[in-house]
């Protein structure tokens, strides 16, 4: 692997991760994934996970990970299933070059309707769903493989 650093980026109301719904997101907070990610990282890697609840924000770092070659791992949260302006910024990344993998902590296409749309998957790598934060680390793994 040559990157120097993976883009670990997260969404709205991922911040309340540990507390929010811990029978659908489980009881670790991004603190521990942010451990998880660490330790599992070639070395040499570097794992820089933020989360926001700002789409302009979200949209930036997409832009801050194509100006830096960064590859990313994306978790949009309710984004996903709406938000056009970020499925553009998004596309912008595997434009450049750079792995956009998509993940997810729980399986939204079992939860409700609404989550059975992606406007993200389309413009992604990949996507892995539904393994709670060990979708994080097959998402490493697979950047990993790519790089
Ligand atoms: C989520 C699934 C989304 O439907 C939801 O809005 C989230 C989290 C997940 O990681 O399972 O906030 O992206």
């Amino acid at each position: 692997m040559t990157s120097a650093s993976v883009l670990v980026l997260n969404g709205p109301n991922l911040g309340r991760l540990g507390s929010r719904e811990p029978d659908v997101y489980g009881s670790g907070t991004l603190d521990d994934l942010r451990s998880i990610l660490e330790a599992d990282a070639p070395d040499g890697t570097t794992i820089d996970l933020r989360q926001t609840n700002d789409e302009a924000e979200l949209i930036s770092w997409l832009y801050e990970a194509v100006d830096s070659g960064t590859p990313v791992i994306l978790n949009p949260a309710a984004f996903t299933h709406y938000s056009y302006a970020l499925r553009d910024a998004a596309a912008l990344v595997p434009k450049a070059g750079l792995a956009l993998v998509e993940v997810h902590i729980s399986n939204p296409h079992a939860r409700e309707a609404f989550r059975h749309t992606s406007v993200i998957s389309g413009v992604a790598t990949g996507v892995i769903a539904g393994f709670g934060f060990d979708s994080y680390r097959l998402a490493l793994t697979a950047i990993t493989r790519l790089d």
